[in-house]
């Protein structure tokens, strides 16, 4: 996943576009670099391998000035990351650079081609094909619209581009081939900037526009042209003012972005409460969610699907769905689902969640779902992103820029969205009535205040962590809602620590996993006083007749669990439906400060990407 910042305006573009690829390190790279068109015509390029400071370096060596330019982060998918293998990359001439997120899949054949037209590479890349393309394309059309329309209608494979060129220099032409992540267009005064995620360019504008599938811009100081790939103009896109505070894509006092959005959480999820639930009535209004009372009572199936921390929030909604209104739930792995050929029909809502609303695998599930004309619906965070736009309705975590590659806030408020859903269904099904959704309605009002107690117990999770930071295999356990818990509290130790470990429906323990329990594999139970709260005694006992340390999850006053567990984790009391939230708190909290204890790099860890747009 590549960070990409376009400017043109009548400022300097090489500080904008520096600090905006700062602004998208934590989508992870290897190499970055930039191209900025001179006061004499000609093109600079900046490039090094390695962490963003290097590029800086190069810059402070040898500056670059200009009002018109594009810089990168790159994710090596094609060559190593190697400051020749950077982008931006520039055709022979020089006179054209392009920058790409995205894999071009016929890169060979069209290499071998242009070689045996006479032209030589400089890289590794599949990238650097484009441009070689687009050079070649202009010298027989003398148009830069056209020559970029001519190279991408050979290529095949997701693919976004920002072209410059000096025969060109007041533009920057973007195009976007499948989906290869988002292609954002900013709008300033007398200024224009381009990127592939909204944080890079926050600070300068909120009025941002988004290229689909198959589409492109030419982008100018003064305002953008858009058409598609044959070059038929296209309606203006829409411009959408994101409601995102700057001051939330940076970390501010905070060491990590992790940590800073796992204590963003009740503020999160007081904005995801904020303007559907009537604390009076109990009524749920999702009105973007474009759901009718018809529609909602007409369903017999909801399919769940989606990625990693996405897929778990999935789980418990099956539960909410499932209890509150009574419609079968299936959930599915996105990368699953898209190719085991699914039963669809129009009465089975096919609910994305996505907290990027980019990945690829989820997106491809919705495109399944819409080829059977089954009703969509997306839970995500990113305004405007493909998934936002693709679904017939959406429900907005608005939990603000998750830039942690670990997800946090946009696990909770997914939670609480998939709740606010479920009553939603229960209502307009006839299944929840007035005093039950009261209820549910003055548990969720409390939610902020509880997991605002849970953080404050943050030194103790700290604590927690040092003393089980060196152990290298973890098992943890939950049953019915808390199931899920259990596979989210593993993947974050997993992700940002590098160290093993598996969530496991408690029940299953004796089928097998058992077998690996010893004094070297602690265990982490989610035992709090639910309708599965003695089974997970006798879990709990289970583990501790085989010399396996356990950190118990209770509510306080808890005096069953408390006596055989090695370590405890209070969560406050709360109902059921509410739990998960506050459950996976504290470990997100644990895995962070075992990340940190090891010196990993929590906001980046290794291997990953903040959204994954490639298969
Ligand atoms: C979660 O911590 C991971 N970073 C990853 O599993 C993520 O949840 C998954 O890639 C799905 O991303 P999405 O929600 O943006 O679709």
């Amino acid at each position: 996943m590549c960070g990409i910042v376009g400017y043109v305006g009548p400022r300097a573009a090489t500080p904008i576009i520096l600090e905006g690829l700062k602004r998208l390190e934590y989508r992870g790279y290897d190499s970055a670099g930039l191209a900025v068109i001179e006061q004499n015509g000609a093109i600079a390029v900046r490039r090094d391998a390695g962490k963003l400071t290097n590029l800086m370096a190069r810059v402070q060596e040898a500056p670059v000035e200009g009002r018109i330019g594009v810089g990168h982060t790159r994710w090596a998918t094609h060559g190593p990351p190697t400051p020749y293998n950077a982008h931006p990359h520039r055709d022979r001439t020089g006179h054209f650079v392009v920058v790409q997120n995205g894999i071009v899949e016929n890169f060979l054949p069209l290499r071998n081609q242009l070689i045996a037209e006479g032209f030589t590479f400089g890289s590794d890349t599949d990238t650097e094909v484009i441009v070689q393309l687009i050079s070649r394309e202009f010298d027989r059309c003398r148009d830069l619209e056209t020559a970029v329309r001519r190279a991408l209608s050979l290529l095949q494979g997701p693919s976004a581009v920002v072209v410059l060129s000096s025969h060109e220099p007041d533009k920057l032409v973007v195009a976007r081939l499948g989906n290869a992540g988002a292609v954002v267009l900013g709008y300033g005064e007398g200024e224009m900037f381009v990127a592939s995620d909204i944080p890079a360019i926050l600070e300068h504008t909120r009025r941002m526009a988004f290229l689909e599938n198959r589409e492109m811009a030419v982008v100018r100081a003064d305002g953008v042209a858009y058409m598609d790939l044959d070059g038929q103009p296209i309606e203006p896109k829409p411009i959408h003012d994101i409601p995102w505070d700057p001051i939330a894509a940076v970390k501010g006092p905070y060491r990590h972005f992790m940590q800073k959005e796992i204590f963003d959480q009740p503020q999160a999820i007081t904005d995801t409460i904020r303007g559907r639930l009537d604390f009076v009535t109990g009524e749920v209004r999702l009105d973007e969610l474009n759901l009718s009372p018809q529609l909602a009572r007409s369903l017999h199936k909801v399919t769940i699907v989606a990625c990693g921390t996405s897929y778990y929030a999935g789980l418990v909604g099956k539960y909410l769905i499932e209890n509150l209104a009574r419609i079968p739930v299936e959930v599915d792995y996105g990368s699953e689902y898209r190719y085991r050929n699914p039963i669809l029909d129009d009465r089975t809502l096919v609910l994305a969640i996505t907290q990027s609303g980019e990945t690829v695998d989820t997106l491809a599930a919705l495109d399944e779902a819409r080829r059977h004309h089954a009703p969509t619906a997306a839970i995500v965070n990113v305004v405007g992103s493909q998934a936002a736009r693709v679904a017939d309705g959406v429900i907005y975590m608005q939990a603000g820029p998750e830039i942690g590659v670990a997800s946090t806030k946009a696990y909770t408020t997914s939670l609480v969205d998939l709740l606010l859903l479920a009553m939603y269904l229960g209502q307009q099904r006839g299944r929840l009535d007035g005093d039950a959704s009261l209820r549910l309605a003055s548990e969720i009002a409390m939610l902020p205040d509880l997991a605002g107690r849970v953080l404050e117990q943050d030194t103790h999770y700290q604590a927690l962590a040092q003393r089980f930071a060196n152990y290298h295999n973890f098992l943890y356990l939950g049953r019915g809602i808390h199931y899920p818990t259990a596979r989210e509290g593993a993947l974050k130790l997993k992700e940002i620590s590098y160290i093993h470990a598996e969530g496991y429906p408690a029940g299953e323990m004796k089928h097998g996993p058992i077998a690996l329990i010893d004094e070297n594999m602690p265990t982490v139970a989610v035992a709090l006083r639910d309708g599965v709260y003695e089974k997970m005694i006798s879990q709990i006992e289970q583990v501790k007749a085989r010399k396996g340390l356990v950190l118990a999850l209770v509510n306080p006053g808890d005096d069953g669990v408390a006596a055989k567990a090695d370590a405890l984790i209070e969560v406050p009391k709360a109902s059921v439906w509410v739990s998960p939230v506050l459950a996976v708190i504290p470990l997100q909290l644990f895995a962070y400060h075992i990340a940190v204890w090891r010196g990993c790099d929590v906001d980046q860890p290794r291997n990953l990407a903040k959204s994954v747009t490639v298969e």
